[in-house]
This record gives structure tokens, C-alpha cells and sequence, in this order.
């Protein structure tokens, strides 16, 4: 076995939105945690993240993930056992295979998935280069000889806005909803913090060494439709549906800059396509989260909601738009 310690010195590239569920779930399993931070001079709000993860225990470290002399020399002087990439600048990571590849102590490497599996899935441009670019970090990743777990946690818990990279820091709508094709296809929403937990566990569980795990728990499996009815309950009135059809995605992606073209071209995938419930988890390398973990519930869509609820309660108290 790897002999990993079972809370390894960790690295994390990146405290944007994955970032920051990883590394505070880490703290909180009592991981020594590593942030690489890439500037000094950052807005305030990422100030105040950065100094609320410090406050949690971890250890700032600056620099970039193109430096790999620099990467080299963190990983050395800090004896990190365990990488997770949160990056969004895929490509770069390749400097980040090598610097561990180099060093040659890292036990896990985890590359910034954290979505579908793109081995099995091709939306449409440009989120298909995208893909192409987070599978030739897997395929480096593997002839490097580097141990790896790829996380496949599918949608993060929000409304599912075509047009929006973050939908966990948005409130779902509050004037009318926009469903994708008629709403009945299904994915999974896992909240942020969820798909942190799991993937802190994941680190130190020999069964995760080169497999790809699945975050495809039955409760949280919801339709647009769904989603919307749900939301509506939570907020004590009906809101109009709207629908956007297949070619008016599409149309979103030919016409959105970036990241909303790719955005929608996910949007597109998930929601026409079908794309995270259109196979079977039947590779020797797949496994189910929740196989490993039966006894850890995932947060609920409901719980989600009321966070939402909590968190932006002004505008809720705000008449609607519309
Ligand atoms: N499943 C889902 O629904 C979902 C949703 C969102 C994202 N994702 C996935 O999660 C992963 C992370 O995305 P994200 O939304 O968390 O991205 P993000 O919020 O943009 O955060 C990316 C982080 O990487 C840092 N970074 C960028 N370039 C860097 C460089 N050259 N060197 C070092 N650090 C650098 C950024 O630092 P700066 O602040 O300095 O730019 C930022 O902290 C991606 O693989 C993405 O596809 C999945």
C-alpha cells in the first residue's frame, strides 16, 4: 500500500469556488493544509477567504502553477504527500504533473476534475476542447506513474443557471424559471461543501488509489422540473417557466462569451443530452461515493435551499422583478 499518513500534507492549487470547499473540508478533517495562492494583491473578498482558511490552519504559499522550479520546491520543503488541483487554467497543470513527477514523493495527485467524466462525455464546443485538455492531464498523469483519484462530483447544488459559472454563490431565481428542453432529464446536485468532504476522505482511502469516483447519490438526483417545484415551496409562490429549447442553447453557446458559452454547452449536456445519467458506472476504475461512504448522508437539495434562504435574505424581502 502507499503508506499515506491519514492526514498526508496537503496541497491545494487554487481558493476559488472548489478550492475553497476542499481546503476547508481538509481543515476540518484535520489535514495540514497547503494553499497555493497565485497573487499577493487579491479583491477583498478573496482577502477574506484566504484569511478565514488561514485562520482555519492553513499555511499560505505563493506562486503559480507554470512555476515548476517553484512547485518543485514547495513540494520538498513542505513534504507534501497528497496534490489537489482546483485550477481552472487546465493546460498549465501539466508543469504541476511534472514538478510531482520530478520531486517523486506525492502519494495522490488529484487534477482540478471535479465535474463529469470526461472520458465518457463530449458536449459540444468549446467546452469539448476543455475536456480534451482535462483528459491529456489524466493520460500525463497516468504514464507519469503518478497515484491519482479523479473526482466526478457532476452538477454543484444551486439553480442551474446556463449562463453561470458559479451557481452555488447565486440565489436560484426569484422572477421565472428557465427550463432546459421539457425539464425531465436528470442530474446530480452535490453542494459544495459535500463535494469537499468527500473528496478530503477520498485522499486517504486506498480503495480511490487510480479510480475515478462517482458522486451519484440517489437523493440528490433531481429534474429541472424538480428543482424548480422544490424551490418554489421553499419561497411560498409559483414562478413562470420559461422554456429554453435545445437550439436556443445552442444558439447561448455560439453567442455567450466565455465562460457562458461553455457554460451553456454544459447546460446543453446535462440537461438535453443527458450526459451524467446516460451510463453505467461498469469500468474496473469507477466507483460510487456512495459505496465507499453508506453510512455519510449527502446534504439534501431541500437543506441547499434553506442556505440559499439564509444566506441572501434581503433579496427575498425585495419585491420580485417581474
Ligand atoms: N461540478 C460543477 O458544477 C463545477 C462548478 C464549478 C467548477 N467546477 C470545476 O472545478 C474546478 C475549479 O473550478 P472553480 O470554479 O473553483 O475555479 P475558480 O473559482 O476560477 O478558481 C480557480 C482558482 O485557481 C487559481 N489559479 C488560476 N490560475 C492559476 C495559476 N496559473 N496558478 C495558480 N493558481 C491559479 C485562481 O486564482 P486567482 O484567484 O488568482 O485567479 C483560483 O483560486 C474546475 O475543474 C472546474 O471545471 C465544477
Amino acid at each position: 500500500m502507499s503508506g499515506l499518513a491519514s492526514t498526508p500534507r496537503t496541497l491545494i492549487i487554487g481558493a476559488g469556488c472548489m478550492g475553497q470547499f476542499v481546503a476547508e473540508a481538509c481543515l476540518d478533517a484535520g489535514i495540514p493544509t497547503y494553499i497555493l495562492i497565485r497573487s499577493t494583491r487579491n479583491p477583498p473578498s478573496k482577502t477574506e477567504t484566504i484569511k478565514a482558511l488561514q485562520n482555519k490552519g492553513a499555511v499560505i504559499v505563493h506562486g503559480c502553477i507554470e512555476d515548476q522550479p517553484l512547485l518543485e520546491k514547495i513540494l520538498r520543503e513542505h513534504k507534501i504527500e497528497v496534490v489537489i488541483s482546483t485550477v481552472v487554467c487546465f493546460l498549465e497543470q501539466l508543469h504541476l504533473v511534472e514538478a510531482i513527477k520530478a520531486v517523486g514523493t506525492v502519494k495522490r495527485f488529484l487534477p482540478s476534475e471535479f465535474g463529469h467524466d470526461v472520458d465518457r462525455v463530449d458536449p459540444v464546443e468549446p467546452a469539448l476542447s476543455l475536456y480534451k485538455i482535462k483528459k491529456k492531464v489524466r493520460t500525463e498523469t497516468e504514464k507519469a506513474g503518478i497515484p491519482y483519484t479523479y473526482i466526478c462530483c457532476n452538477s454543484i447544488a444551486g439553480w442551474p443557471y446556463h449562463d453561470n459559472v458559479h451557481p452555488s454563490e447565486v440565489l436560484p431565481p426569484l422572477d421565472a424559471f428557465k427550463i432546459y428542453g421539457d425539464g425531465t432529464v436528470k442530474a446530480y446536485f452535490i453542494t459544495g461543501s459535500d463535494i469537499g468532504k468527500f473528496t478530503a476522505k477520498a485522499i486517504t482511502d486506498e480503495r480511490a488509489v487510480n479510480k475515478t469516483i462517482h458522486f451519484r447519490p440517489k437523493s440528490n438526483m433531481f429534474n429541472v422540473n424538480e428543482l424548480a417545484s422544490l424551490w418554489e415551496k421553499k419561497i411560498g409562490r409559483t414562478l413562470p417557466r420559461k422554456f429554453m429549447t435545445e437550439e436556443d442553447l445552442l444558439t447561448a453557446v455560439k453567442e455567450l462569451p466565455l465562460p457562458g458559452n461553455v457554460v451553456s454547452a454544459l447546460t446543453h449536456d446535462i440537461f438535453i443530452k443527458g450526459c451524467q445519467v446516460r451510463y453505467s458506472l461498469d469500468k474496473p476504475a469507477d466507483i460510487d461515493v456512495c459505496s465507499l461512504y453508506p453510512d455519510t448522508p449527502f446534504q439534501s437539495m431541500d437543506e441547499c435551499f434553506d442556505e440559499f434562504i439564509a444566506k441572501f435574505p434581503e433579496a427575498l424581502r425585495a419585491p420580485s422583478h417581474n
